[in-house]
């Protein structure tokens, strides 16, 4: 599909939700499946992703339902899987992937776990050496990353362990690791000590807690928030549309996810919370981005961490900018969807825009960008991201079916905010 959004004649404006979370989805799929009983969790979003954690939940044997938004999942417990050596598929969920690593592992369930070709060519070494230490029997598939390393790939293939308690220092700041072995860990008797470095979203230990903390879990009663990741794309096109003034009502505002909020204000553009809550354990927001001059700024270090989704939604505020806009320490970035700062830099140049690749981030030298035409690289993010530069430029992308892996209501939301009037 191609996709051309029109250049914007006037002001974005309006309040619009987005889908709910595809973090807690996915969480919260997984977590209703180990609890004793029924969960029920209500603005569930329906995408390609969560329907990749439902499906492989479904071939291990935990079906789950979805009518309206409303989730029903009836849980079997921590224990292993019911369907002994199924094979689940993960499509390009990388989440769904190496959350479900932990829990298969823990449970001592017998399973191979595969998915999409874009799937198989990320790095699983960094769940597949800790989850050895702790005593998980894998067998892996020999790989090469984005970087040219061998590494240990999907599909991956779990007998019947018996884990024990572990230290482990994570070698990279990865939620996915982290909640990986925190779902092991569920199953191990002793105190495993996980080290981090850097501030990873912590939702995994916020929705376990709601559910007693460890086995046997409580079901899962929960109203998912919006998703921060998908309204990032749309205070993106609010802050490059001049005048616009937009409200993305009942979001996530967990501190670990809001550093696109943080680099949006210090590059200039007016960001508002109103109407602050906690909903199961998470805090939740209406939030206000008011255009304003947009300078750029240099990014590195615990705010990367915070951001780490949102770096294609940068990209295209960065391209309209006034002055260099300047991502390091993001090295990361390379084992996305797509390598995402080889993706971004190339595709910007595509379109005419001043772009320099680091091998740990890249330089956007705003005020440059022609147009042209863009492709998605199979990463539903550079979709939405080259989408955005249409909204200044004549940019058309190409690919940009992938967007429907996580947000399929983008182009009928931005026009609801008035894009394309
Ligand atoms: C996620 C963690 C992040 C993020 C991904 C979702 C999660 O990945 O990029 O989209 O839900 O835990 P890493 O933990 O690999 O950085």
């Amino acid at each position: 599909m191609e996709l051309t959004l029109p250049i914007a004649a006037h002001p974005l404006s309006g309040d619009v939700t987005v889908p709910g979370d595809k973090s807690l989805a996915h969480r919260a799929a997984l977590f209703a499946a180990l609890a004793e009983g029924e969960s029920v969790v209500s603005n569930y979003p329906d995408s390609g992703v969560t329907r990749a954690m439902r499906g492989a939940l479904a071939s291990l044997g935990v079906p789950s339902s979805l009518e309206q938004g409303v989730l029903r999942v009836v849980g079997n417990g921590y224990r292993p899987f019911p369907n002994v050596g199924a094979t689940a598929y993960c499509g390009n969920s990388a989440t769904t992937f190496r959350l479900l690593a932990g829990v298969v592992a823990g449970t001592g369930s017998c399973a191979t776990l595969d998915g999409s070709a874009g799937l198989r060519k990320r790095p699983m070494d960094r769940i597949v050496d800790p989850l050895r230490q702790m005593g998980a029997v894998i067998q892996a598939t020999p790989g090469v990353a984005a970087d040219g390393r061998n590494v240990s790939c999907a599909p991956l293939t779990f007998g019947a362990g018996h884990l024990h308690a572990v230290d482990y220092t994570l070698p990279v700041a990865s939620a996915q690791v982290l909640s990986c072995l925190q779902l092991a860990d569920l199953g191990v008797s002793g105190e495993s000590h996980f080290t981090v470095p850097g501030p990873v979203r912590d939702h995994t230990v916020r929705m376990l807690a709601a559910m007693g903390g460890k086995p046997p879990l409580k079901p899962l009663h929960a109203v998912l928030p919006g998703d921060i990741s998908s309204a990032a794309f749309l205070f993106a096109a609010a802050a490059i549309v001049p005048g616009s003034r937009i409200t993305v009502t009942g979001i996530g505002v967990n501190p670990t996810r809001t550093g696109i909020l943080d680099i949006l204000a210090q590059m200039g553009a007016q960001v508002s919370y109103a109407n602050e809550r906690m909903e199961m354990g998470e805090p939740v927001a209406d939030v206000t981005l008011s255009a304003a001059p947009l300078a750029g700024i240099t990014i590195a270090g615990d705010l990367v961490v915070r951001t780490i989704d949102e770096f294609p939604a940068l990209a295209a505020v960065a391209a309209f900018a006034e002055g260099d806009t300047v991502v390091r320490e993001a090295r990361e970035l390379r084992y996305k969807e797509s390598d995402r700062i080889a993706a971004i830099v190339t595709q910007l140049r595509t379109l005419g825009a001043d772009a320099e690749e680091y091998p740990d981030g890249f330089r956007i030298r705003g005020g440059t960008l022609k147009g042209g035409t863009a492709h998605a690289n199979g990463d539903h993010r550079l979709a939405m991201s080259m989408a955005l530069c249409g909204l200044r430029a004549p940019v058309t992308v190409e690919g940009a079916e992938i967007l429907n892996e996580s947000f399929p209501s983008f182009v009928p939301t931005l026009q609801a905010l008035g894009a394309g009037r």
